[in-house]
Order: C-alpha cells, then structure tokens, then sequence
C-alpha cells in the first residue's frame, strides 16, 4: 500500500516485473531519488505544478533545430557527469566535452592548411595538431570535423541571412603521420540560447549564459573511440564559470601571438598571427572505460 513513509517502496514494486533488468534499475532507482527529492525539500503542489508547467514549457521550445531539454541538461551539469563517466581519459587519452547543439550541419571536406573562416573577420589563427593513439602510434588518415564560433561569439547557422552556411567549418583528413593543420580566426565566448525556459532559470537563479571560447573537435578513425571535445582559449573569459561546465584544464591551450615571416609564409598567414597545438591522443575501440 501507498503511504508517505514506503511510497518510493511501493512505486519500485510496481517495476518488479520489467522484463529488461537495466530498464528496471534505472527506474527504481530513479523513483528512489525522486522520492527522496520531494521529501527532502519539503516540495509543495505549487512548486510541483511550477515544475510541470517549467518541464512542459521546455518541451514546447524543442523542434528539428532547437533542443531544449539538451541545454536543461547541459546548464544542470548533467550532460557533462554522463559525457565524463563515459569517456574516462585512459593512458593519456585527450579528455572529452559535450558536442553542442551547433554540429547542425555537415562540415565541408578541406584540404590541409585551408582556411575554415569563409568570413575572415578576426585575429588570424593558425592550429596545428597531430592525432596518435595511446600507443603513440600516428592515427594516418584521422578524420578531423572542426567548428566553431566567429569573432562576435555567433556560429553561422544562428545568423543565415549574413554569413555562408559553412563558415568556420571544415572536415580534414590528417597525413600519414597522423598530422593536421588548418587556418581560422580566434573565436569569442558567447551565450547560449536564453530565450527559453533555460534562459529564464539562469535569471531566476542569477547564473550568466556564456561559454568560455572554444573550436569544437570530433576525431574519427577505424579502430579508435570517436573523440568529441573541444580546444579552449587560454586567457577567455568564463573558463572558469562555463555555463554548462564543458571545461577541462587539460583542453586549455595558449593561443601564442607569433611574429615569424618564415613560418607566415609557409602557412599563407599575414604577419604577425596567433598560433596553437593540439596534439590529440585517442583510444582504440573497445578499450576498457576505466574506473575512474
Ligand atoms: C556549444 O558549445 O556549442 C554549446 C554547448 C552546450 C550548450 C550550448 C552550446
Ligand atoms: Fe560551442
């Protein structure tokens, strides 16, 4: 029977006989918490509709190009807990971050050394980079999908009618020793989308909306874990309050300012420009997730 003192009891009862046994753990579990939850904060009918009329506002605001029960996730730190948990670094392998909502198109194939910005508004950038495996063996031929903001924090899909679709976007193939390199600009932090119901939690609970600036890098090859994660600006503003907590020390990188006509010329850079490295180390397919 259902009372205040056994309703989590009762409710996991009534999943005893799922037949799928992880299906059943998650549900129990989550019945315990929510119970939990609701007796701990002492949550009252008006907050519990508040919540509901919250909940279902945020699935109003989803469609084909805008998630909004994602970016819950992603501004409750929960995206980043599953993304962590699921992808332990393992012998010295490159630590992941959330995707985004902005992969939303398909990056153009370019050659090594290509410009990414279409619309080259912006500091001058030059990344270079090189992808091996936790063996230090070079990953020939990786696939490397970047993209990312422009130098007034917007991607281009958030701003169709002035900027081409594929700007600040590219898709390269590495050298057959495992090598990349490509042109961009510095990108800027930005806010995520807060004109919803996420945006009205941050006011509510006086949080900003901005993302410390970032280019976006999935790496993929045959044989090795796909990558997804991020190359973070050193020196950004919001490394260290990302609204959706994306940031790793570790994927923080100086964007050096380089005055070299040599190494200008040899990139097609104007002279001076902003240099990084990204050397990228993946793990092969099937390797065990580590505890952590
Ligand atoms: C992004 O980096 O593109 C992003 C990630 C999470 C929420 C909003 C934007
Ligand atoms: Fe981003």
């Amino acid at each position: 029977m259902f009372d205040e003192e056994h309703s989590a009891d009762a409710v996991a009862a009534s999943f005893a006989a799922t037949p799928d046994p992880r299906l059943r753990e998650i549900l129990t579990a989550l019945v315990r918490h929510a119970h939990a939850f609701v007796k701990d904060v002492g949550l009252t009918g008006e907050e519990w509709a508040a919540g509901i009329r919250f909940l279902t506002e945020t699935g109003q605001h989803c469609d084909a190009t805008r998630q909004e029960f994602i970016l819950l996730s992603d501004v409750l730190g929960v995206s980043m807990l599953v993304e962590t948990i699921g992808n332990r670094s393992v012998g010295g392998s490159t630590e992941s971050t959330v995707e985004g909502p902005f992969h939303l198109v398909a990056s153009p194939p370019r050659a090594l050394g290509e410009s990414i910005a279409v619309v080259a508004d912006g500091e001058p950038c030059l990344v270079t980079g090189s992808v091996v495996d936790t063996g230090g063996r070079p990953v020939a031929g990786a696939r490397i999908d970047v993209w990312q903001a422009d130098a007034d924090g917007f991607y281009d899909v958030q701003r169709p009618q002035t900027v081409p679709q594929q700007n600040l976007r590219g898709l390269f193939t590495a050298d057959g020793d495992g090598r990349f390199w490509f042109r961009t600009i510095v990108p800027r932090f930005y806010p995520i989308p807060t004109d919803g119901p996420v945006g009205e939690l941050l006011g509510a609970t006086a949080r900003h909306p901005y993302r410390a600036a970032h280019i976006h890098v999935e790496v993929s090859a045959p044989g090795v874990r796909t990558l997804t994660t991020h190359l973070f600006v050193d020196g950004s503003p919001y490394l260290d309050s990302d609204a959706v907590f994306g940031v790793k020390e570790s994927l923080v990188r100086v964007f050096e300012t380089t005055d070299d006509i040599a190494l200008a010329e040899r990139y097609q850079m104007p002279n001076p420009f902003r240099r990084v490295d990204f050397p990228i180390v993946v793990r092969p397919e099937g390797s065990s997730v580590g505890s952590g």
